[in-house]
């Protein structure tokens, strides 16, 4: 950072800050200044572990020089080149890198901006997918309760958080919803993958029998749910989706954007709990949070379905201005370099069960009512404090940065997902220091 750009600025009232509680931050601000590694600088110059790559994102780690250099030489050479009717090598250098990594089957990839993006352009592909077969009956869209799937309107009507649809009008109709796979009385404590609620995707078959098959498009979940809170998939429950979604004709969507890069100790969650969809929305990782990137993953039979009609004419009328923009394929074609010449998602596999522990000695310290992990995701949730629901976590989250750590929390549930490139004494670190938050907690 150059000298003549302040550390500390003198007004915060311009900037209207995403997802926060923008009074009290701007009564006592949290400033990142600097990042290296598995650490960030304060603005008052203190090391801050991350415990969350970021939000979900930075899964090679701060600041890595190959990234860097990559980001630093893209922009001196192609700053821009327009998206459409025009080309520059590193899309399709990325694109077929991506493809190379997906498992078998996926063999396009649709550049976007952001998770958010990723998602509206997967549920467009699926109605325009269905139409371009002759069944454009089909444009019901199915999410889950407690799924995230971004902030745009087609993400927020298949999404299932309240809090991100209820002021935000009639959203898109012809939507509807699975059960939420969240049974802490069945689950509590569970090391990874829950035993109980396979049986809830039975639901599936329940809802496409009230509206007929023919009038359903896709499903849409995330493997793992991170946003809520961190709830994961019973074990058999997505390989029974994809067993009903294949018999009906139906589209099945994997929201990556947090599973995808990695985070489970394989490069997809479809890898990971073998089970392949038909697309998989992914962003954050695909960059290691450096630039903004989303990328959608279709299979060869759903991209070909479009690739109709006379050829000089446009097969979907669809795209962003900085989709495959060329800073962000340089920064993404580095930043696969480097999980691959690092084996960063074997390392994090390899790594999983020291985190799984870890995670779980904090079963009985106070305020913890359940613990769920899953490669290196956590979730450790606190008891509400009575008429007061997040409090207590937002203020655990707030003494964990005073400590020199940085959590996430949703609800009343702290969440992480830290770099993959995490050592045991950095977990050792993350863990003492929330027990010592939680124990003086009120
Ligand atoms: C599963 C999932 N989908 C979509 C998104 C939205 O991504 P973005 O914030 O990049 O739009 C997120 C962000 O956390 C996410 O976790």
């Amino acid at each position: 950072m150059s000298l003549d750009h302040p550390k500390t600025p003198n007004d915060l009232s311009a900037f209207w800050m995403p997802f926060t509680a923008n009074r009290q931050f701007k009564q006592a601000p949290r400033m990142l200044v600097a990042s290296q590694d598995m650490h960030y600088t304060s603005h008052d110059g203190r090391q801050i572990l991350d415990g969350t790559a970021g939000l979900w994102c930075c899964n090679a780690g701060h600041c890595r020089p190959k990234i860097v250099e990559a980001i630093q030489k893209s922009a001196a050479e192609l700053d821009y080149a327009p998206a459409f009717q025009m080309g520059h090598p590193m899309a399709f250098e990325l694109a077929s890198r991506l493809v190379d990594m997906a498992p078998a089957g996926f063999d396009h990839v649709f550049f976007t901006n952001s998770g958010s993006e990723s998602v509206d352009t997967a549920l467009k592909i699926a109605l325009a997918y269905h139409r371009a077969r002759g069944e454009g009956s089909r444009t019901r869209l199915i999410g889950r309760e407690k799924g995230y799937h971004g902030v745009g309107f087609g993400g927020i009507s298949v999404g299932g958080l309240v809090n991100n649809r209820r002021v935000f009008g009639t959203l898109l109709n012809g939507v509807d919803h699975l059960s939420h796979t969240y049974l802490p009385e069945k689950n509590r404590w569970a090391k990874g993958q829950p035993e109980h609620g396979e049986n809830l995707a039975d639901e599936l078959e329940r809802i496409i029998a009230l509206h007929g098959a023919d009038t359903v498009a896709a499903v849409i979940v995330e493997p793992v749910a991170g946003s809520a809170g961190v709830i994961l998939p019973p074990k058999g429950y997505l390989e029974k989706l994809r067993a009903i979604t294949k018999k009906h004709g139906i589209l099945l969507i994997f929201d990556e954007v947090i599973t995808g890069f990695g985070r489970l100790g394989a490069p997809f969650a479809a890898d990971y709990f073998g089970v392949m969809p038909d697309m998989m929305t992914t962003a954050k990782g695909l960059t290691s949070g450096t630039v903004p990137m989303g990328a959608v993953f279709v299979t060869g039979a759903v991209h070909d379905t479009f690739m109709t009609g006379p050829e000089h004419m446009i097969e979907l009328f669809h795209g962003y201005t900085y989709s495959g923009s060329p800073i962000a394929c340089a920064a993404g074609i580095a930043t696969q370099e480097l999980y691959r010449e690092e084996g960063l998602f074997q390392r994090c596999a390899d790594i999983a069960p020291y985190w799984e522990e870890a995670l779980h000695s904090l079963k009985g310290t106070r305020h913890v009512i359940d613990i769920r992990n899953l490669g290196l995701i956590g979730a450790i949730e606190l008891e509400p404090i009575a008429g007061e629901p997040t409090k207590r976590a937002f203020n655990a989250f707030l003494k964990a940065y005073e400590k020199g750590i940085l959590i996430r929390t949703t609800g009343d549930i702290i969440a992480m997902s830290p770099p993959l490139i995490i050592e045991k004494e950095h977990i050792d670190q993350l863990i003492g220091t929330i027990k010592d938050v939680l124990d003086t907690l009120d």
